[in-house]
């Protein structure tokens, strides 16, 4: 019965993005909320004290959901995290104030410019600088994936987390948890789990839990679902829509909010920065939470992109501006240009590239609501992308040498000179 209602639910998403998260009967298909104000960003000097203003309105009628059919769960082995006294580290923290920086600059406009990390790479020579001088929120490439931190039942591993959290916090700088629910990285347990749709709802309730109360405090966005939608904007056959439902995207919100209310609460999509399907899949969600007073703050635009065809400027700037209508904010998440694919000379590559990111940057930097730009890694020797298609390539801000490079130049330029 509940793959039929799952199997409902993707048919007619194809018109509403999916019937339950589609406008209240009554309300034209146009957003009912006004659009909040936003919150100020807090002066980068306090980070990483956060002071949340919930960016969300409260529900509409406290019966739209059936929330209380769930029982909660009891978290296991939830210890709040308590960051390691590191004089050490702050004696470290190289000089800021001497060459302006990615970071430098970005303060000054309260603006997050972040990059994914890993502990793995904290070894590396000049690395570790080179990410507190540039940047000034923090994302863990993969240390927070389910895999990694829950690879048991009952069992956590925090440690790869902790250790960049503990990173971020010596340096000054925001974390951007990454992920709470995606259907990659996932322990066997999970795939090839066998549970009843109550375990499943309980399973989930206390992953996110666990993981959102460990860290408390110290995260300052959260991934709560990562890439829900198909390029065709349907919801994508997750063992969660498939096992719990379309409702996990709304309860994994209601947990994390329940766990950390002072966190931001985002899902976060690629292939739909632009205007297209998806991207048009990912409003009707945003809405329909928004709607019915879901606590999301935001929506993650990745920005995979290719020298072929990123979406264009106005397309980028019409997605945020509409999604500032619903009251919310978009932050790029995850951005890199590969160059693989295209036969110029590496000169030309480089300075395609580093125009991609300019529009990239200046869309966002024009936006009401675009406070944070994330690119994914530091330098071309820890890309993802080599891994994945098998060619070598240069996506990313810093060489292989970690010497910035003509785009890195352009975001600087924008931030000077805007
Ligand atoms: O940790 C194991 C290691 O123990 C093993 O020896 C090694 C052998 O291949 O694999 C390691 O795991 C790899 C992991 O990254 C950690 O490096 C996985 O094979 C590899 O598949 C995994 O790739 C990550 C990928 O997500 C997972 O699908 C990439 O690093 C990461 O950059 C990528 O990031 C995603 C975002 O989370 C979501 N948006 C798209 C983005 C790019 O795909």
């Amino acid at each position: 019965m509940r793959k039929l209602t799952s199997l409902f639910c993707i048919l007619i998403s194809l018109l509403t993005a999916c019937s339950f998260f589609a406008p209240q009967p009554g309300s034209g298909g146009a957003p009912t909320l006004a659009a909040t104000e936003m919150p100020a960003l807090p002066p980068a000097s306090a980070l990483p004290t956060f002071t949340r203003i919930p960016t969300f309105a409260p529900p509409p009628t406290a019966t739209i959901f059936p929330i209380k059919d769930y029982p909660d769960c009891s978290p296991a082995d939830v210890q709040a995290y308590q960051p390691a006294a590191s004089a050490e580290a702050s004696k470290t923290q190289p000089n800021r104030s001497a060459v302006p920086t990615l970071r430098s600059l970005a303060e000054k406009r309260n603006l997050y410019i972040g990059a994914a990390t890993d502990a793995g790479y904290f070894k590396t020579p000049g690395y570790t600088d080179l990410l507190a001088q540039q940047f000034n929120i923090l994302v863990p490439e993969v240390a927070m994936e389910w895999e990694i931190i829950h690879p048991q039942p009952g069992t956590y591993d925090f440690k790869r987390g902790d250790a960049i959290v503990a990173a971020a916090q010596a340096n000054g700088q925001a974390v951007y948890g990454h992920t709470l629910i995606w259907d990659l990285m996932l322990p066997d347990w999970i795939t090839e789990g066998r549970f009843t749709h109550d375990e499943w709802v309980n399973l989930l309730c206390t992953h996110i839990k666990t993981l959102v109360s460990h860290y408390k405090g110290q995260i300052y966005a959260w991934n709560v679902v990562n890439e829900p939608f198909t390029d065709e904007g349907l919801l994508r056959d997750t063992i969660f829509l498939r096992e719990i439902g379309p409702e996990y995207i709304y309860l994994a919100f209601k947990w994390a909010h329940e766990a950390d209310p002072m966190a931001r609460l985002l899902f976060n999509e690629h292939n739909s920065e632009g205007l297209n399907a998806k991207s048009q899949a990912v409003y009707a969600l945003a809405r329909g939470l928004r709607q019915r007073g879901i606590p999301l703050d935001a929506v993650g635009l990745q920005m995979h992109v290719w020298l072929h065809g990123p979406p264009t400027q106005q397309d980028l700037a019409a997605n945020m501006q509409r999604l500032a209508g619903l009251g919310l904010q978009a932050y790029i998440t995850e951005m890199d240009v590969r160059t693989q694919y295209n036969d110029d000379s590496p000169e030309q590559k480089l300075a395609a590239q580093a125009e991609i990111y300019r529009q990239a940057f200046a869309t966002c930097l024009n936006a009401s609501n675009c406070p944070v730009f994330i690119t994914w890694g530091v330098t071309d020797a820890q890309s993802w992308i080599p891994g994945y298609t098998g060619h070598p390539d240069m996506p990313l801000l810093f060489d292989t040498k970690s010497a910035p490079k003509p785009a890195y130049y352009a975001i600087l330029d924008l931030l000077q000179n805007p």
